[in-house]
């Protein structure tokens, strides 16, 4: 028995009867393999008069097919799919080496587990009675709350706790993006969050960012595209270690103010960052949800991260959650709660601050004695180093033991000059032979001294 036309499998996934809902009933066979690269569409007349919609509308779900790229039309062949979406994180797997196979990885972005806090006294000390918990509490401990929402950088309207910074991104995504929407975000930036905007179908665009933040002129030219929001890392920018400067975060907020684009920030490394918080909801308290990470500065294994703002993306992302896990562990929490309130905790974390500030200055330094310029201006866990050639940089390193990211999964576009992401956290004190290894992976192709 033969595939129905695509013309009726295309009616009857439909609901709405909208650009958007069909350019998404089109994308979702596309990546579900339903529809395959090559497939032909039928004409915007012919679908149009089967789903009983206007040749505007079909032309309007093309248009948001052919900005995804998802279909190319040719005056001869007609319109086809040109591109299946990926469903497998396509960016965040381009993994070069195998994980624990170098003597000095610093490939992954992650903490120095030596700067965390012991969590084995906080889980002894922890005074909770585990048979009291319920479906029916609060999901968020209403301590933890309270402690919260006096650290944030503007009052909530809404705050919840989820399982870390990606969870919130996926989950705000979720709430708030539909296929074939706009969303900004930095270029460069983190590859995970590339790679969920890929699977939820948006449309990307990439605004440049310099020493300060996004840059003003692009981000102008951005919002005429009425982006749905706009994803940004306030501070210790991975991959590049850029804080939004005062001005920058006044310029952001000015330009996004009067529109219906929401801003989301993700605060990834909250008490390591080594920068000051200069937030966008602080001035517009109404259209920013900001994420404020526990990873780095008390652990990755807590899975915390509190998310807080703007209360329509929160409470949808919160009622959507009830139909899966329904709230993020109390007794991890409760953890959280402990960690915060102790002031030798609060005393560690500050030390870490300081440790990977110091890390980072030390090859900073490094590599400027060796010609390469990095700003001293950054923060963070992570240095954006220019190469010459990216692949050619990530095989020499490793092949010395030294494992560096790749950069081009963290651009939306392609890159003219290349980079590697070097995580500070794991240095060791000599940072000479990691230094000259990075030096000679810069080196013009002419000036290339053979051996090592
Ligand atoms: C920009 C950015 N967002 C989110 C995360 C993930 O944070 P979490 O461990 O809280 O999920 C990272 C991790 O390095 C990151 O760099």
């Amino acid at each position: 028995m033969g595939v129905a036309p695509i013309h009726l499998q295309i009616a009857t996934q439909l609901g709405e009867r909208t650009g958007p809902a069909i350019a998404a009933v089109i994308g979702a066979m596309a990546a579900d393999g339903s529809l395959v690269v090559g497939d032909q569409l039928p004409t915007v007349r012919a679908l149009a008069s089967e789903l009983g919609v206007s040749p505007s509308t079909v032309s309007e779900a093309w248009r948001i097919l052919r900005d995804r790229g998802v279909i190319e039309t040719d005056r001869r062949r007609g319109t086809r799919i040109r591109r299946t979406a990926s469903t497998d994180g396509g960016r965040y797997w381009h993994v070069p080496v195998e994980p624990g196979t170098l003597a000095l990885d610093l490939s992954t972005g992650t903490p120095d587990p030596a700067l965390l806090p012991a969590l084995a006294t906080a889980l002894s000390q922890l005074q909770v009675d585990l048979g009291a918990s319920s479906y029916l509490d609060e999901p968020v401990v209403p301590e933890l709350s309270a402690v919260l929402r006096k650290q944030w950088p503007f009052p909530p309207e809404a705050l919840t706790v989820v399982n870390g910074a990606q969870d919130a991104i996926d989950r705000l995504i979720g709430a708030v993006v539909r296929f074939g929407d706009r969303v900004v975000v930095e270029d460069p930036t983190c590859p995970p969050l590339l790679d969920l905007l890929d699977l939820a179908g948006a449309t990307v665009i990439g605004v440049k960012i310099d020493d300060a933040g996004m840059c003003p002129l692009a981000l102008a030219d951005a919002l005429r595209d009425e982006p749905v929001a706009i994803f940004l890392q306030p501070r210790a920018h991975n991959p590049t270690g850029v804080s939004l400067s005062v001005d920058r975060a006044d310029a952001v907020a000015n330009l996004v103010a009067g529109t219906s684009t929401l801003v989301v920030e993700d605060d990834h490394s909250g008490a390591v960052a080594g920068a000051d918080l200069h937030s966008i909801g602080t001035r517009l308290p109404h259209q920013c949800v900001h994420i404020r990470s526990f990873s780095k500065s008390h652990g990755p294994d807590l899975r915390l991260a509190a998310v807080g703002g703007s209360a329509a993306p929160i409470d949808a992302l919160v009622r959507r959650r009830q139909l899966g896990p329904s709230w993020t562990s109390r007794l991890l929490q409760r953890v959280l709660l402990d960690l915060l309130g102790d002031k030798r905790v609060q005393h560690g974390v500050a030390d870490a601050e300081r440790a990977y500030a110091e890390r980072r200055t030390n090859l900073i330094s490094a590599l400027q004695e060796r010609g390469i310029e990095i700003p001293t201006t950054g923060s963070g866990l992570n240095l954006w180093v220019p190469v010459r050639d990216e692949r050619d940089a990530v095989v020499a390193l490793a092949a010395q033991g030294i494992g560096v990211a790749p950069g081009s999964p963290f651009k939306v576009h392609d890159p003219d000059h290349h980079h590697v992401r070097v995580t500070i956290s794991a240095l060791p004190a000599d940072v000479s032979e990691l230094a000259d290894a990075l030096a000679r992976a810069n080196q013009p192709f002419g000036r290339r001294t053979t051996g090592v």
